[in-house]
């Protein structure tokens, strides 16, 4: 018998994800986005723990049956769907060229080949407000470490303090994170999209 859909029910993020965001971001969060949100996850356990005004889910459908994906995506999020949570269909690479709010909250877990988390970050952070929080899962992963470190070596050109949180949830899952400066100088989503002609 198929088991009754169970709305609490979160694998992969307990409760270190959501109080750590809360600690750095204490007030409403008005735009958050999530690059990746597959079934809707962290999308349902981030509406249900934090102060998210509107929440923005990226996907391409690379991942699974998408059609399967996005009906699991809509019978999560319930009426948050028409409400405050948006699925934005289709690559983040093209979504992060014409997003037009400005982010207090930027979750990375859409694709993690390097590329994919250079081409996020690259796309993605001009667009965080200065004082906004910047997370990316699963960086224990090599490519993810490599898209990083890549990313901040090319495109911030510093020495970046990236933290590491976790594990959440899972053992040995993290996440790395920074916050973005106060008064950083806005720039443009940067247009070097590196020159290995690898992609996922
Ligand atoms: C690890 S899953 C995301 C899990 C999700 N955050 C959760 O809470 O369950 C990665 C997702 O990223 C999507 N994805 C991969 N590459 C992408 C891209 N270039 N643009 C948008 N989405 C992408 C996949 O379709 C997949 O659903």
């Amino acid at each position: 018998m198929k088991k009754p859909y169970n709305r609490n029910y979160n694998r992969f993020y307990g409760t270190p994800m959501w109080s750590f965001i809360k600690q750095q971001l204490p007030g409403e969060i008005k735009v958050a986005v999530e690059i990746g949100t597959y079934r809707g996850h962290w999308a349902r356990g981030a509406l249900d723990n934090l102060n998210i005004g509107k929440l923005f889910c990226v996907d391409n459908g690379k991942k699974g049956d998408w059609v399967v994906a996005r009906k699991l995506w809509i019978e999560r999020l319930g009426e948050d769907a028409l409400t405050r949570a948006f699925l934005l269909m289709g690559k983040s690479e093209q979504w992060g060229q014409v997003f037009p709010f400005e982010i207090d909250l930027l979750y990375v877990d859409g694709g993690h080949k390097w590329k994919n988390i250079y081409d996020d970050l690259r796309l993605w952070v001009p667009r965080v407000k200065g004082g906004g929080l910047i997370i990316g899962h699963d960086a224990h992963e090599k490519e993810v470490q490599r898209g990083l470190k890549k990313y901040i070596t090319d495109v911030e050109k510093v020495k970046y303090k990236v933290n590491r949180i976790g594990p959440i949830g899972k053992p040995r899952i993290t996440s790395f994170w920074w916050k973005k400066e106060i008064n950083a100088e806005k720039t443009e989503p940067n247009n070097d999209s590196g020159d290995t002609p690898e992609h996922s």
